[in-house]
């Protein structure tokens, strides 16, 4: 028999964060700094409300774009945190997470063969998304020394004739970097220069610490080219619910709506509703959770530091992105060994991209007492190979 398998899906590499999963539920003991999840679970109020809708029947399909009422929300929710419109009627779209929001969007805007700048290190779904939509990722290596934001100088450099859009996440997984005002600058200059589409994942936007947050498209002349994906999962501890958003011009959300429509049909209905509630009413929760993770996220990097794993300071999302090199290992190296002799799981930076290389990624969506049970195990661990 022939192999039925695509080139194109023989070319996807699988994601290189399962890796280290599957090896740590082989063992006892081990404390997890690898999930790139909340631990919390969805606030009570949120989830009585998805129980509600399904005793209540909601068990159908919505309308293509998500229900009315939600769209209301979201739109509603964007104009309270920027003060930017978007007609719910025609510009917002609900999506099945973020994950779904990618390709939705990569695919509308490319032809087979355009190329999209992937800054990295970054999510591992990013360049994967843009090769399932036909287009070419083309990854942009940012540095520690920059913070790991993407300068408008390294995006220039990359920019092709084939070049449509480049895919931008900031607070960004997994350095936890942000933008600073003038960098989004930059960006956006690199953007109108060419002509180019913004993809803004914007998932972590409200679990930012000691900065404001603003969304790509509220800079001046960014709203008409730039698509915001963003959505329930790490702001309000829903990533089980499976919602995510699309807001962008009327022209481009119709593309989006067309390929959502034949994909999903329409997002979990009853998810919907816990969402509606979720940004019409959780702020004390995410604020509550956002205190929690500023806690641990000020521990976690300290104790980085002071066993010389050099940690730059992450403004946002909740990971933290210490260089290793003072182990003497490769990332790889450090994961594996760091699981085998102490149980404590990480994941190797270049899952991210290769200028992620000499990281690790650590998340700190555990508890405080993880982190610190984890610190006190990597320091006999740094005692002996550091
Ligand atoms: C940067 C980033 N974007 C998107 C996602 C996926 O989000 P969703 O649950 O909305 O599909 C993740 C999940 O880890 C992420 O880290």
């Amino acid at each position: 028999m022939r192999n039925f398998i695509s080139d194109s899906v023989q070319q996807l590499k699988p994601s290189g964060i399962r890796k280290y999963f599957d090896i740590a539920a082989t063992m006892e003991d081990v404390i997890s700094l690898g999930i790139g999840e909340p631990d919390f679970v969805t606030p009570e109020h949120i989830i009585e409300k998805g129980v509600a809708a399904l005793r209540a029947g909601e068990t159908h399909y919505t309308s293509n774009s998500g229900t009315q009422e939600l769209r209301e929300g979201i739109a509603a929710y964007i104009e309270r945190l920027y003060g930017l419109h978007y007609n719910p009627d025609n510009q917002i779209l609900v999506t099945v997470g973020v994950s779904e929001g990618f390709w939705l969007a990569l695919k509308t805007v490319t032809n087979p063969g355009d190329e999209v700048l992937v800054p990295e290190p970054c999510f591992v779904s990013n360049a994967a998304s843009v090769h399932m939509a036909g287009a070419v990722p083309v990854p942009v290596k940012t540095l520690v020394e920059d913070n790991f934001q993407v300068t408008g100088a390294m995006l220039e450099a990359a920019v092709t004739p084939r070049t449509k859009a480049i895919l931008i996440n900031y607070p960004n997984n997994p350095t936890g970097a942000v933008l600073s005002p003038e960098r989004m600058l930059e960006i956006a200059a690199v953007a109108e220069k060419h002509d180019l589409v913004v993809i803004s994942d914007e998932i972590y936007e409200r679990l930012v610490y000691g900065i404001q947050y603003k969304s790509f498209a509220a800079l001046p002349g960014m709203y008409d080219r730039t698509i915001v994906l963003s959505g329930m999962s790490k702001s309000f501890a829903m990533t089980g619910w499976r919602i995510g958003y699309a807001a962008s011009t009327p022209e481009i959300m119709a593309g989006i709506r067309k390929l959502h429509q034949y994909l999903i049909m329409s997002a979990p209905t009853m998810s919907q509703v816990a969402a509606l509630a979720a940004l019409q009413d959780a702020d004390e929760d995410v604020e509550a959770m956002r205190q929690q993770y500023d806690k641990r996220r000020q521990t976690i990097v300290a104790g980085f530091n002071e066993l010389g794993l050099t940690c730059f300071e992450p403004r946002g999302a909740f990971y933290a992105f210490p260089n290793i090199s003072a182990s003497g290992m490769t990332d790889e190296q450090f994961c594996e060994t760091l699981l085998q002799e102490e149980q404590v799981a990480m994941v190797p930076g270049n899952a991210f991209g290769e200028s992620g290389r000499g990281f690790v990624r650590a998340s700190y969506a555990t508890s405080l007492e993880n982190i610190e049970k984890a610190l006190e195990r990597l320091a006999r661990f740094m005692q002996r190979h550091g």
